[in-house]
């Protein structure tokens, strides 16, 4: 008996983590359907953008994106085949039916609480007939429907535990696109993470818009975290992306106690203006946030800081900007994220008078990239010397050589045994670039 060739599925993921983790589902879901995944557009059967709406070039370049797999879906139609197009994630979410009007070639349009629908959607498309768009706001349904069945390959792994936002930060869309605050229950999360570590993962990213606002159990996080980190096999727990506001004091109590929880954290400020904080609806003050990390630095002095920053926000003045680079000063990451305002439409922000010249915007992010890289090469080179326990997770370009994770989150080249892949060993830092580290075996941890 000839097998039928297996559908080839090609994703392509935008934005954040949580669109990464969406894109393995989906690609979850449509395996029993006869999809296997393939690294190429060109005559695909299947084509999910899996879009991220944050910034206006994000946006851009779906569209861009879109012109031309039309053109690779006139070339299959030509040769007598066909060829799908589905848009999804935040894109899909927020501008709906605008994209099959911008982009008559797409098929289907589906938001991100609908990815359980769309074995569903692509048989209707199929029939061309019947509802294209599906951005219904249900999350427990997509979980539930998304659960079990998850294949991984590798040693680290997202999981998302909490989805949405009720913040509305006056620049963000994400309150829009992803709806509020949703929590998993802990047990379904308990289950998926049993699941990964039976399959090798080692270290797993809660994922989540407000991740630490979670409250799927009581106690939040903390208590999560407690809990994942009885699972034999999970060595290593992070999380991300965090709001100042949700830090509370169990979470930072973690992180001095459970040696799972990475000394690594994600913690965006956007700005060290208190005016412009207030008129971001942070609901925090510069302030509020130095004392914050002084508290997490004195549970866990090593933690090692990054955040997001936002230059050009309506209304920075130049003394505000300097604020942000005071307090970029006082914090020292370890690396972060900077943006130029973009202006996004329906956002508060995007009507506010005192909107900053693109000129203006370009210097300041010039600058305090160049305070962030002065202070990531500082920290990589603080490392120099030390030895640290390291992740093998993929292998370096140069044969005997695996690339590893340390637990500040950084790349680190070793030449190492092929045996050593997915094993955590000690490493000995010999130098730092501004992205990566290498090192040497500590003898004795080959033998371990
Ligand atoms: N929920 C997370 C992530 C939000 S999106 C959080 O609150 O931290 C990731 C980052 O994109 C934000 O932290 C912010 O720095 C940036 N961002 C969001 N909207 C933006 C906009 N309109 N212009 C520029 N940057 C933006
Ligand atoms: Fe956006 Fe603010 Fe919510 Fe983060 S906290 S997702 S920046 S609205
Ligand atoms: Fe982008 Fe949506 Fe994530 S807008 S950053 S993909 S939540």
């Amino acid at each position: 008996m000839t097998q039928t060739p297996a559908k080839r599925l090609y994703i392509k993921t935008y934005g954040c983590q949580m669109n990464v983790y969406d894109s393995e589902r989906m690609a979850d879901v449509l395996r029993p359907l006869g999809y296997a995944m393939t690294d190429e557009a060109e005559g695909a059967d299947l084509v999910v953008l899996n879009t991220c709406h944050i910034r206006e070039k994000a946006t851009e370049k779906v569209y861009s994106e879109l012109g031309q797999i039309r053109l690779m879906k006139q070339r299959k139609a030509e040769g007598g085949g066909r060829m799908t197009i589905a848009v999804a994630g935040c894109v899909a979410q927020a501008e709906g039916q605008e994209i099959l009007r911008r982009q008559p070639a797409v098929d289907l349009v589906v938001g991100p609480q609908a990815y359980h629908q769309l074995p569903e959607l692509i048989a209707r498309a199929h029939r061309a007939s019947g509802e294209r768009l599906s951005a219904d706001f249900a999350p427990e349904e997509k979980f539930d429907a998304l659960a079990g069945s998850r294949q991984v390959k590798g040693v680290t792994a997202f999981l998302t535990v909490q989805e949405g936002c009720d913040k509305f930060c006056t620049f963000c869309v994400v309150p829009y696109t992803r709806g509020g605050e949703y929590s998993r229950p802990a047990g379904k999360i308990l289950d998926e993470a049993r699941q990964l570590a039976d399959q090798g993962v080692r270290e797993v990213t809660l994922l989540g818009q407000n991740v630490n606002a979670y409250d799927g159990c009581d106690g939040g996080l903390a208590s999560l975290a407690r809990q994942l980190a009885k699972i034999p096999g999970l060595d290593r727990i992070r999380y991300t992306t965090s709001h100042p506001r949700d830090m509370d004091e169990a979470l930072i109590a973690a992180h001095g106690e459970l040696p799972q929880l990475m000394p690594y954290l994600h913690l965006p400020v956007q700005s060290g203006s208190d005016r412009i904080l207030k008129a971001m609806n942070r609901g925090h003050t510069a302030d509020t946030y130095l004392t914050l990390i002084e508290k997490i630095r004195a549970a866990r002095p090593d933690i090692a800081m990054s955040g997001d920053f936002i230059v050009g926000f309506p209304g920075e003045r130049d003394s505000d900007f300097e604020a942000t680079m005071n307090l970029v000063r006082q914090v020292q990451h370890a690396g972060a994220f900077s943006f130029k305002y973009s202006r996004r439409p329906g956002t508060p922000a995007s009507a506010m008078p005192g909107q900053v010249a693109d000129e203006v915007k370009d210097e300041r992010l010039a600058r305090l990239n160049a305070l962030l890289n002065e202070q990531q090469q500082a920290f990589n080179d603080s490392q120099v010397g030390r030895v640290l326990p390291i992740l093998f997770e993929r292998v370096g370009r140069h044969a005997g050589q695996l690339i590893g994770r340390s637990p500040y989150l950084q790349s680190v080249h070793v030449t190492a045994p092929a045996g050593l892949m997915g094993q955590i060993a000690q490493v000995r830092i010999d130098s730092a670039a501004r992205q990566s580290l290498a090192g040497t075996l500590v003898e004795e941890s080959v033998l371990a």
